[in-house]
């Protein structure tokens, strides 16, 4: 049987994306960014994030996904959906739930270069640095993670545990 532990509470998860919301706020004050959510993971995160934002924004999403076998990443990411806001010349924030190996977002990061945006800056709830394969500039995170497979708040395992409010440490 597997087993949810609980990990971060609801209220806990608030204080830590408001607290980004703010720094997110103050180093984009008079500028009106681009967020970018990667989908499925990031949507709960990102609803939230961009409530607590004191700054103007705008909202697009992008789907990426681990090519070849599904449990052991091949490190190669394919695009299953693209952004459809013009972000030339803007300033972008690529939201992520959880940067863990670094694949997708330095996958990313090259890929928006090449839309020839103002800026880059990448923003995940949750840090697990230290499994990267790839060095990325994670610019803001919400908690760093040291182990364990974490569900909920968007997170999934299987397509499971999105719904949850909270965040839960999924023993199998
Ligand atoms: P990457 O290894 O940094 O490319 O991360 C790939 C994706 O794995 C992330 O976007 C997450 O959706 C997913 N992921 C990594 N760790 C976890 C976890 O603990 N729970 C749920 N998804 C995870
Ligand atoms: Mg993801």
């Amino acid at each position: 049987m597997s087993q949810l532990i609980l990990y971060l509470a609801r209220d806990e998860i608030q204080k830590i994306v408001a607290d980004m919301a703010k720094r997110i706020s103050d180093d984009y004050k008079g500028k009106s960014p681009v967020f970018i959510g990667i989908l499925k993971g990031s949507f709960i995160f990102l609803a939230d994030l961009i409530r607590y934002l004191t700054i103007p924004a705008k909202i697009d999403f992008i789907r990426t996904s681990s090519y070849g076998n599904n449990s052991v990443s091949s490190g190669e990411v394919i695009l299953t959906k693209d952004i459809e806001i013009d972000i030339k010349n803007r300033d972008v924030i690529i939201v992520e739930d959880v940067a863990d190996t670094g694949v997708t977002l330095s996958y990313l990061i090259d890929y928006m270069g090449s839309k020839n945006p103002n800026s880059i800056k990448t923003c995940a709830l949750l840090d697990k640095r230290g499994y990267r394969k790839i060095e990325i500039k994670l610019d803001y995170y919400g908690h760093y993670v040291s182990e364990g497979f974490l569900v909920g708040y968007g997170l999934d395992y299987a397509e499971n545990y999105r719904y949850l409010s909270d965040i839960y440490d999924l023993k199998l």
